[in-house]
């Protein structure tokens, strides 16, 4: 059995889906699975654009036999080594012995970290800029450090304008058949999952994807070739544009994202009143309860949303677990230029508001807005006030 899709004549997808998997990197949760790209590129020379993940190993190893159809493979071209690209290398250069790697010198430094075999004879190592003829085709080698990790580099083909992104511009969900975004209603449907798959795999590294960006910027793209989710072939632009802000920690929207933490009710019932005194004041709100929603989507939002609100509860002398969990994701993927206001509570010592505003202060460029709302077990009537004052700071922000 195999299952390959054709991107063009001679260039052939031979990757899988996996909706088996609960937790990408252990981490993020793909209730819509999946995909991992591999491409097989046909010419006088047959190139591999990296491997899978272990976990669909059998069915890749399928489509790279079916689409070679008895001819040789001569180049595995490694853009990045993250074992969800990398693990199926060993079984690959067991089964196509003669197969030359083409990789720079971290991959080939983490290639020797991750398998036991000595590959070093087997190498052709590439630089920057370097170029490599394998036939009508013409791949040049394009660094992309820490887009997502430091060996990361895409390959760019000159004759029919193909750009391998690595993990650039991927996304989460499994294929289900098509491989074309244009197959898809993607600026609708797949919006919100690229940007979870953006932020919490690339994120951090801003900077880095910026220089990927302006590297790329000059490059004819008729193709763009990710490592996870569609190929793109048309009305790239918006997807390109998203990475722009993306990667600036500009926000997509003039709104705000509120996170609550509530054991009972009353934290939870105090950020609901906050979020209808903004809605009578005309500023958008969305809303995630920490214990119910994982960190990820609700870290994407973050992404999105020009203003954040949190609201904890006291725990044990500090922030509400799943309300610090997710403070920190946000802290750790280097989230810039938020406007936040935060609300505490605690029964016999709220404190959680001033740890809140020492982890976020971490965050660059970012400003607090209004005073924090401190309750004691519940909110008092005579405390609306406080969260009407804090609408009023919050909306004239957003509008600002
Ligand atoms: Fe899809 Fe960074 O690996």
């Amino acid at each position: 059995m195999y299952l390959t899709k054709t991107i063009k004549e001679d260039l052939i997808w031979v990757g899988a889906d996996d909706r088996r998997l609960a937790f990408f990197e252990g981490v993020y949760g793909v209730p819509n699975g999946v995909s991992y790209n591999s491409y097989l590129l046909l010419d006088d020379k047959n190139v591999l654009f990296d491997t899978v993940d272990k976990a669909v190993e059998g069915l890749f190893l399928n489509n790279v036999q079916a689409t070679l159809n008895g001819r040789k493979l001569d180049y595995l071209v490694i853009q990045h080594m993250e074992p969800d690209h990398a693990a199926s290398i060993e079984e690959l250069s067991l089964r196509y012995p003669d197969l030359t790697i083409v990789c720079n010198a971290k991959t080939a430094q983490m290639l020797q970290q991750y398998f036991d075999t000595d590959y070093s004879q087997r190498i052709h190592l590439v630089k920057e800029g370097d170029t490599l003829s394998v036939g009508k085709h013409e791949l040049s080698f394009v660094f992309a450090p820490m887009v997502h990790w430091p060996e990361v580099m895409m390959t760019y083909e000159k004759t029919d304008g193909i750009l391998f992104t690595a993990d650039a511009f991927g996304c989460f969900g499994a294929l289900n058949g098509r491989i074309f975004a244009d197959e898809v209603d993607f600026y609708h449907d797949w919006m919100d999952e690229a940007r979870r798959y953006y932020t919490n795999i690339v994120g951090k590294y801003g900077m880095q994807v910026q220089s990927a960006l302006k590297k790329a910027e000059n490059l004819q793209m008729h193709y763009v070739c990710p490592l996870h989710g569609f190929v793109w072939r048309r009305d790239f632009g918006p997807y390109l544009e998203k990475y722009q802000k993306w990667s600036l920690y500009e926000p997509e929207k003039k709104g705000v994202m509120m996170a609550y933490a509530s054991v009972y009710e009353h934290t939870e019932q105090a950020a609901n009143l906050l979020a209808a005194f903004l809605s009578d004041r005309g500023v958008e709100v969305k809303m995630y309860d920490t214990s119910v929603t994982p960190a990820s989507y609700i870290l994407s939002d973050a992404f999105q949303y020009s203003n954040l609100v949190f609201a904890s509860t006291t725990y044990n002398m500090c922030i509400f677990v799943t309300m610090e969990n997710l403070l920190n994701d946000i802290v750790h993927h280097n989230l810039k230029n938020r406007h936040i206001s935060l609300i505490e509570n605690g029964s016999w010592a709220p404190v959680c508001g001033k740890q809140m505003k020492e982890v976020l202060s971490e965050l660059p460029g970012s400003a607090f807005i209004g005073d924090t709302v401190t309750l004691k077990s519940s909110l008092k009537q005579d405390q609306r006030a406080q969260l009407e004052a804090l609408a009023d700071a919050i909306a004239a922000d957003v509008k600002a």
